[in-house]
């Protein structure tokens, strides 16, 4: 038999026109997800296709075959493994050729029709809605077809072939297929049937394509409707009032469909033989004034690019964690979507009308690979692949045109360019011109609406929103977007504020997609996540595969909450000294009549002592308005947090006053009688502090034991520390260990004993290096207080900035509540820490951990004044980043996996004056020049007293 069609350029064959895709209608439709037997193959001719032929599945010629669920990747589930690759294709770039080693999975469903099942012989349709990448499709022997385009829908007319019972579907999937030339996407190669399949009963009259038409004039304040539809019927919407015939509008007031309303009328297309739910949508999408907007109003996006993954199941999504990923996104304050790089399970776009999201619905194509080649033989501008191309146009279109959410068309992702492109724009123009087209391979937007990057940095997308960023005349005249920034890969991203602010600077700029929104570690017994070169792979890419807002599992990274403040729809600026607050509506399309409002006022040492209802008026869109703040409050300035909650009692936003802390901080350290330092032969105790009289080094404190404190300047590079394997740019991960600031030495010059102090002079240093930083720890005391004065001034020509500077305390290892005042609840750094909200906090050293994929810096909390831990209590001045761990940084910084880490019998913290900056560098642009850690001359103070 002939395998010819794997490596054929062309879609494939049998399936009927692409149309709609609808949940449910009052047609039967049978499931076959379930079991499957299974049968994996090396190679694509391996066998034959007598598995196909009818009475195989009968008897039992399957017997010895294993069995997969369907939907599913048979690699996760115990055949074969799974293979990732950033852009490299996995096999010789030789298309549309692929490797003899090419796994085949034949799959076998046999199934009866459940009573019931009409006898009307008005037909059947069986409907795939995913298969990676190539799958020939038998029933009852015959065969009806074969197709490529993993994440798209195929159907085929299987009516004439159909019994009551015992009936034989068989399904070759191939791994490899010329389609995976069109497949390059950033994530795991997961062969499989990995979406629904279902037999769809097609009644006589029952509905083939329709197209829902439903626009809004928002001067008039009224929706038109209309049903296009291959097979004629009837249309009504009840809450309209709207009974029309298909084909004809009708124009009657509606509330409008947006991301921030999204009002759905329940509606119904009754084609005489079958009678399909609609949920209509009025929007209208258009560009105008070199901007998009909707229902006349310039949107912004706060938006997320979605892969589809789950820990165990892979790209095969349940409802429930489509559902999921819609809630967090919502309850997170993201209002839009990218379904980066594939048109995602159709029930997604169903969620998104529901709970209102924008979408950006990207097709399946991807060549990213022929970069490597100076795009040489890239698909997309070689004619013999435009079919294919067309083909996944009008896959996407076709299935996803009646969902109001979906205000964008993109033609892929890293395609580069080529004619495949515009005819693919083309096509989808003239099929939907009621939408805009995105690509952002197309420098120059000839093909396009909008002006999309990704990555670039603040300074570059400040340029552009100010119009002053060149490129062809037309360009300048489109929006802009970045469709990618802000690389979420480990602890980040970094700069979030920053970019939030431009954007909001400048019209032309209208939002942003975060990469990415999940972590696709696969749930691994040897490791807790697994990652690229787990499974053995000859080629891969690491750990670039975790790149979300959110872990695995789904629970939100710091990264996620940082977004979440960034983007929020309220915005507070509290001004406490004239006792005032500034609130302004931040969403588009809303008023602010929706939230409740609260105050609270909490003084550091007491917690909460006051709270209350707060009336704000309900804002339109953009307005604000100064109010009183309902108490003057005596104490502390920045005791003041202002929240604006949902009707579920969901935080949406949140607002502290920007504080300025000298006056905060100077309180904090009252004179105080000193005693004078008591040296012995081998210790010198001072106040509560007992040292090491030869090297000066702190042994206990109130009787807890310590080790150290001394300096320390090095943290386990994050991904953004190491940057990306293609960036020429400075990647300080690696320029920290070229330096050896992992291997940094400590010596002590000198130990001196005065009156009033303890003084150790030192030098920390790594070898090889005449750069080195000269120290000056000063410990004086009174009865109770231990203080510590570091100061350090840097000598020699140090030409990167430091990963940290502090010192770093071992406690015994028995420590675990923690409780502090300053940043919080999570983690933050630099230009991480607009969610770090300064109050009382408590916590234990595990819960301080950020779980990330690939273990790195984490868990630092910013602008601490005193944290308690293992019975001491540490106060700083100025503010510092508190850290604890159960094990040391070096152990942090040696572990892939976060199996790695093991806990040892001190607990490790590190007190830090400062931190250099996340960034983004993993992807994208690096730290800020103003988030720095430029070495220099500095001075802090930390005390220590028990508790
Ligand atoms: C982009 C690409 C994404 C992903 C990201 C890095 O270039 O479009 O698919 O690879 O970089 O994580």
């Amino acid at each position: 038999m002939s395998f010819s069609y794997v490596e054929d350029v062309l879609p494939g064959n049998g399936a009927l026109p692409p149309r709609a895709w609808y949940a449910e209608s009052s047609a039967a439709s049978l499931s076959l997800n379930g079991a499957w037997r299974f049968r994996l193959s090396e190679t694509a001719d391996a066998h034959d296709d007598s598995f196909a032929a009818e009475g195989y599945g009968e008897g039992d010629d399957a017997g010895e075959w294993a069995e997969v669920t369907v939907p599913g990747h048979w690699v996760l589930q115990g055949h074969g493994a799974p293979l990732y690759t950033n852009h490299l294709y996995p096999f010789p770039v030789d298309p549309p050729h692929v490797p003899a080693e090419n796994p085949t999975g034949d799959h076998l469903r046999v199934f009866d029709l459940p009573d019931g099942w009409p006898a009307d012989d008005g037909g059947a349709t069986l409907r795939f809605d995913g298969v990676e990448s190539c799958a020939r499709v038998w029933l009852n022997g015959t065969g009806i077809g074969e197709f490529k385009g993993s994440r798209l829908p195929h159907e085929f007319a299987v009516g004439h072939l159909l019994r009551p019972t015992g009936n034989v579907l068989a399904v070759r999937v191939h791994q490899w297929s010329a389609g995976s030339y069109l497949e390059d996407q950033d994530q795991w190669w997961l062969p499989g049937i990995f979406r629904d399949v279902t037999l769809l009963h097609r009644p006589a009259d029952g509905a083939l394509d329709f197209f829902v038409h439903a626009s809004y004039d928002h001067t008039a304040g009224t929706g038109t409707l209309r049903v296009d539809s291959d097979v004629n019927g009837r249309v009504t919407v009840d809450g309209l009032g709207v009974e029309v015939a298909t084909g004809e509008t009708v124009t009657v007031p509606v509330e409008p469909w947006t991301a921030e309303t999204p009002r759905l009328y329940a509606g119904a297309l009754d084609t005489g033989g079958e009678r399909v739910p609609l949920r209509i949508g009025f929007r209208t999408v258009e560009l105008s004034d070199g901007l998009i907007k909707v229902n006349g109003v310039p949107v912004l996006f706060k938006g997320v690019n979605r892969h589809e993954w789950h820990p165990e199941r892979g790209r095969a999504l349940d409802l429930e964690t489509m559902r999921r990923d819609v809630e967090l996104m919502k309850a997170h304050n993201i209002n839009a979507v990218r379904t980066s790089h594939y048109p995602p399970h159709p029930a997604f776009l169903d969620l998104c009308d529901e709970y209102g999201l924008w979408v950006i619905d990207e097709c399946d194509l991807e060549t990213h690979g022929f970069v490597e080649q100076g795009w040489r033989d890239n698909p997309v501008d070689d004619d013999r692949w435009t079919p294919a191309l067309l083909d996944r146009a009008a896959r996407m279109v076709e299935r996803d045109k009646n969902h109001p959410s979906v205000v964008v068309w993109s033609l892929g992702n890293e395609a580069g360019t080529g004619r495949g492109l515009t005819a693919m724009a083309e096509w989808i123009r003239g099929r939907d011109p009621e939408r805009l087209i995105h690509y952002e391979g197309d420098a120059n937007c000839r093909d396009v609406d909008v002006y999309s990057r990704m990555y670039a940095d603040h300074a570059e997308v400040d340029r552009i929103g100010r119009g002053l960023d060149g490129g062809p005349s037309h360009r300048r005249a489109l929006p802009f977007i970045l469709c990618e920034y802000a690389h979420a890969m480990g602890n980040g991203p970094g700069g979030l504020a920053d970019y939030q602010r431009l954007f909001a600077a400048h019209d032309r700029l209208q939002g942003a997609f975060v990469w990415e929104w999940i972590d696709h570690g696969i749930a691994d017994e040897r490791y807790g996540y697994a990652y690229g070169g787990d499974f053995g792979e000859e080629l891969h890419d690491g750990n670039f595969v975790c790149d979300g807002l959110l872990f695995p599992d789904r629970t939100p990274s710091p990264g996620l909450l940082e977004f979440k403040k960034v983007i929020e729809p309220v915005r507070f600026e509290i001004d406490a000294t004239a006792g005032t607050v500034r609130v302004t509506n931040r969403f588009d399309f809303r008023d602010l009549s929706g939230l409740t409002f609260t105050w609270s006022y909490e003084e550091e040492d007491e917690g909460a002592v006051a709270s209350g209802p707060l009336t704000v008026p309900a804002l339109g869109p953009g307005e604000s308005t100064e109010l009183k703040l309902p108490r003057d409050r005596a104490g502390s300035p920045d005791g003041w947090t202002l929240r604006a909650l949902d009707a579920d009692g969901h935080e949406v936003a949140w607002g502290r006053p920007e504080v300025t802390t000298a006056a905060v901080r100077a309180a904090r350290f009252p004179g105080r009688s000193g005693t004078r330092p008591v040296p012995g032969p081998d210790r010198i105790t001072v106040g509560p502090g007992v040292f090491d009289a030869r090297t000066g080094t702190a042994l206990s404190i109130g009787g807890v034991e310590v080790v150290g404190p001394r300096l320390d300047v090095w943290r386990a590079p994050t991904d953004n520390d190491n940057g990306a394997s293609w960036q020429n740019d400075e990647r300080l991960g690696l320029l920290w260990r070229r330096l050896g600031l992992h291997r940094v030495r400590h010596r002590a010059d000198a130990v001196e004993v005065t009156d009033d102090a303890l003084t150790v002079r030192g030098r920390s240093a790594p070898a090889g290096t005449d750069i080195g930083l000269r120290t000056l720890f000063r410990w004086s005391a009174d009865e109770e207080l231990l203080r510590l004065a570091v100061s350090v001034v840097p000598e020699g020509d140090w030409r990167v900035p430091l990963p940290r500077l502090g010192v770093r305390l071992g406690l015994p290892g028995g420590a675990d509540a923690v409780r502090w005042f300053g940043g919080g609840p999570g983690e933050a750094y630099p230009d991480t820490r607009a969610a770090s909200r300064v109050g009382r906090w408590e916590s234990t050293v595990d819960a301080l951990q950020t779980p990330y994929v690939r273990p790195q810096e984490n868990g630092a909390r910013a602008d601490v004044r005193w944290a308690e831990i293992g019975g001491l209590r540490v106060e700083g001045s100025p503010d510092f980043f508190f850290t604890a761990r159960r094990w040391t940084t070096e152990h942090l910084d040696a572990a892939e996996h976060l199996t790695d880490l093991v806990p040892g019998d001190t607990v490790w913290l590190n007190l830090d004056h400062a931190l250099q900056g996340i960034g983004s560098q993993s992807c994208g642009p690096g730290v800020l020049p103003q988030y720095r850690l430029t070495p220099g001359s500095a001075e802090f103070t930390f005390t220590f007293r028990t508790c």
